[in-house]
């Protein structure tokens, strides 16, 4: 299956013409025979110039409700832009202080409004050193997960991104993320019997190590970093042809 390729801008780049300059790059730099689908996620003040213009957008963050929430951006909003996708949990949001149950409100909304959510769950390198890792992920994927049914458990993606390998440049050991994969797919299919949701890895991913995520069985990225220099970027799309 075709991997899925998020593009992460996070809160880049600083102004509207050096954003239009890094999208019209990736785009003429695009592979003619990408076999992969790629979704570029620009901060939310961009997402208006960039839709509709040939290259799949989503956003970093939403809200769950429309109405008196000064400062939010809600799920219908990025709708009515065309946005097909949503970045929920990231741990950037968590460690900013964003809890389990809102992120699990703002799964809840984007799949009532059919955008596709993609769930950020990882684990800290202090919690890895002790042996917590697959309990953190648990728990987490337990509370954003809390009431979500088996017909919509298929339309969220998870990412698993390691918290101790975005943006250090230590991308974590492939057979590592494959291992997790694994739990991650073990308690869907105890709690779903499902074993079609996708898994991606986010986390220091470039163009020398993106295959080997790839051959470890991840479905698809997210890209941070590598995202924000468009040759590196398509270097890593070129992959996929
Ligand atoms: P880096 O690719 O910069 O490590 O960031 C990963 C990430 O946080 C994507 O959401």
């Amino acid at each position: 299956m075709n991997p899925l390729i998020i593009g992460n801008w996070k809160c880049n780049p600083c102004d509207s013409k050096k954003t239009e300059k890094l999208f019209s790059e990736i785009k003429k730099g695009l592979p003619k025979k990408l076999k992969a689908k790629l979704v570029i996620c620009p901060p939310f003040i961009y997402l208006k110039d960039l839709t509709g213009r040939g290259l799949e957008i989503g956003a970093q963050d939403c809200f769950f409700q429309d109405g008196p929430f000064t400062g939010q951006i809600s799920v219908s909003m990025l709708k009515s832009l065309g946005c097909k996708y949503v970045i929920v949990g990231h741990s950037e949001k968590r460690a900013a202080g964003e809890k389990d149950k809102i992120i699990n409100l703002k799964l809840k909304s984007c799949l009532e409004k059919r955008l596709v959510p993609i769930l950020c769950i990882g684990e800290t390198l202090k919690q890895r050193k002790s042996n917590q890792t697959s309990k953190i992920l648990r728990r987490q994927l337990e509370k954003d997960l809390k009431g979500i049914v088996k017909k919509d458990i298929e339309s969220i993606v998870i990412a698993y991104e390691p918290v101790w390998a975005i943006g250090t440049g230590k991308a974590c050991d492939p057979e590592i993320a494959k291992v997790v994969k694994m739990m991650i797919k073990k308690y869907l299919r105890e709690l779903y019997k499902t074993d079609k949701v996708k898994i991606i890895y986010g986390g220091s991913v470039d163009a020398k190590n993106a295959l080997e995520y790839a051959e470890a069985g991840m479905e698809g990225y997210i890209i941070g970093g590598m995202s924000l220099k468009p040759k590196e970027f398509i270097a890593i799309l070129n992959n996929f042809c």
